[in-house]
């Protein structure tokens, strides 16, 4: 019998820390040698000439995810997994949202059935808490946490999800209580409502008034009030999808005062503005933009480089959100046209994460391959307690690696992707960087753009405390 299952030979191996030539001996999943040469190997994958990356880590997407009355999301797990591994993602964790009014664990065992037996990697839940009723506090979220779901999301905006004050105190003191990681989106409620109305009066209401409805202080603000709750309850927080200097400002001033706020962006924030959603000559086709916190302008992606090499950001994540464009269940719902407001929040971007971020930051010059690692694999898999199984390139680890050619050069189509939403916001997006081969616990998942893995081949993963949180 073989030693190994796999053998991945003549490849630069690349993790947040290192890079090394050498080879990946793979055993029932696992990454079991790394040496100089290694043969033996029931299977061998020549990687001359390649980078070997560890699997990249998506750590915000949402999948099959209620969203309303007469909304449906174009990725379940199956389709969005799948889009997750062409694009050189071998986990993700996806929200299991609340409804509110109903109990959180109930709603966790919706989205196992959602994605049992669909997901072709390996996947893990993050809750979103949008009614912290005692029960829900005093029950069901540590039994959730005890069961791997060890990270939650709270909502300061959004009429279905926002918590006020009290309430974001009180979540965040369980938080701290059960060593549990907050995740918080960070827009001010009241001032969007404000600010929407006021546009809605004056006419306003195209796709592009989205971005006006939500300028980078109503960010700011909602980030420096996270922090001050965070820093009331001595507890860390992880603030999502930060789009510009203004709320990263803030984070700064945090951990300048020693507090543990950690900090995610998305490819959106460094690669689309807010003009993409005046779409063409300001009309419905800006829909495809809309999400929130919206994209911006050049000085920010400026602003959002320099704290990705500076550590002010942990992760890259593409906060995945897809939503159809042209059908009445997505962008184009008959309400859209009416005012922006209508118009379902989220951009697909699973499948071009990685390559966006290694042809604008690698290829450019403005990070290195290793920071890169850490910015899509390790330090999500660290954050959110899945490392060294996840994240890193390691003896023991789960064998979840791409084979990544640094210099090949593509466009980014719709019609080259996995993904089930019916447009990408990258349509023309010329990239340098692209996932050759993807590699899920000792499996080939993609090769080429061929997907060889099967629903069902991946696996719920219960996470540890994250390390972040962890009480001494
Ligand atoms: O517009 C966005 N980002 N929609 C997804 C939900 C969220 O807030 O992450
Ligand atoms: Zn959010
Ligand atoms: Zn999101």
């Amino acid at each position: 019998m073989a030693e190994f299952d796999l053998a991945i030979r003549g490849g630069t191996v690349v993790t947040a820390s290192d890079t090394t030539r050498c080879d990946i001996g793979v055993r029932g999943g696992r990454i079991v040698q790394l040496a100089e040469s290694i043969t033996g190997a029931s299977r061998e994958i020549d990687a001359s000439g390649l980078l070997v990356l560890p699997g990249g880590v998506d750590s915000h997407v949402h999948l099959d995810q209620e969203s309303g009355p007469e909304i449906r999301m174009a990725d379940g797990f199956e389709s969005g997994t799948r889009a997750a591994a062409a694009g050189g993602t071998t986990t993700v964790l996806a929200f299991a949202k609340q409804e509110k009014g109903t109990s959180l664990r109930d709603c966790v065992m919706r989205y196992h059935q959602k994605a049992a037996g669909q997901a072709l990697i390996d996947y893990g839940f993050h809750l979103i808490v949008s009614d912290p009723t005692p029960s829900v506090l005093n029950q069901e979220l540590p039994a959730l946490f005890a069961d791997g779901c060890t990270s939650f999301k709270v909502f300061m905006t959004y009429d279905d999800l926002v918590l006020n004050d009290r309430q974001l105190l009180e979540v965040f003191a369980v938080a701290k209580r059960e060593q549990a990681l907050v995740m918080v989106h960070a827009e001010g409620y009241d001032t969007i409502k404000f600010l929407t109305a006021k546009l809605e009066g004056e006419g306003k209401t195209a796709p592009y008034f989205h971005a006006l409805s939500r300028p980078q202080l109503v960010e700011r603000e909602a980030t420096h009030r996270a922090i001050s709750h965070a820093e009331l309850i001595d507890v860390p927080i992880m603030i999502v999808h930060v789009s510009g200097r203004e709320p990263m400002e803030q984070i700064r001033w945090a951990r300048g005062r020693g507090l543990k706020v950690f900090a995610e962006t998305c490819p959106q924030y460094i690669s689309l503005t807010a003009d993409d959603l005046k779409g063409d000559n300001m009309d419905i086709s800006g829909g495809k933009y809309v999400c929130s916190p919206p994209p911006r302008d050049h000085a920010s992606w400026a602003a959002i480089w320099e704290g990705l090499k500076d550590g002010t950001f942990q992760t890259f994540s593409s906060d995945h959100c897809p939503f159809y464009y042209d059908s009445p269940e997505g962008k184009l719902h008959p309400k859209a046209k009416t005012s922006f407001r209508y118009v379902p929040n989220g951009i697909p971007g699973i499948e071009t994460r990685l390559q966006i971020l290694w042809s604008e930051g690698v290829a450019k010059g403005r990070i290195t391959a290793n920071e890169f690692v850490a910015l899509t694999a390790t330090n999500h898999a660290k954050m959110y307690g899945l490392y060294p199984r996840k994240g890193t390139i390691a003896v023991g680890s789960d064998a979840d690696i791409v084979l990544w050619d640094p210099n090949r050069k593509e466009t980014i189509r719709q019609d080259i992707l996995h993904h089930g939403a019916d447009y990408t916001p990258w349509e023309g997006f010329a990239v340098t960087g692209w996932p050759v081969m993807t590699i899920a616990c000792g499996r080939i998942a993609v090769e080429d753009g061929k997907v060889f893995s099967r629903p069902g081949d991946g696996q719920f993963l219960r996470r540890e405390i994250s390390p972040y949180v962890r009480a001494a």
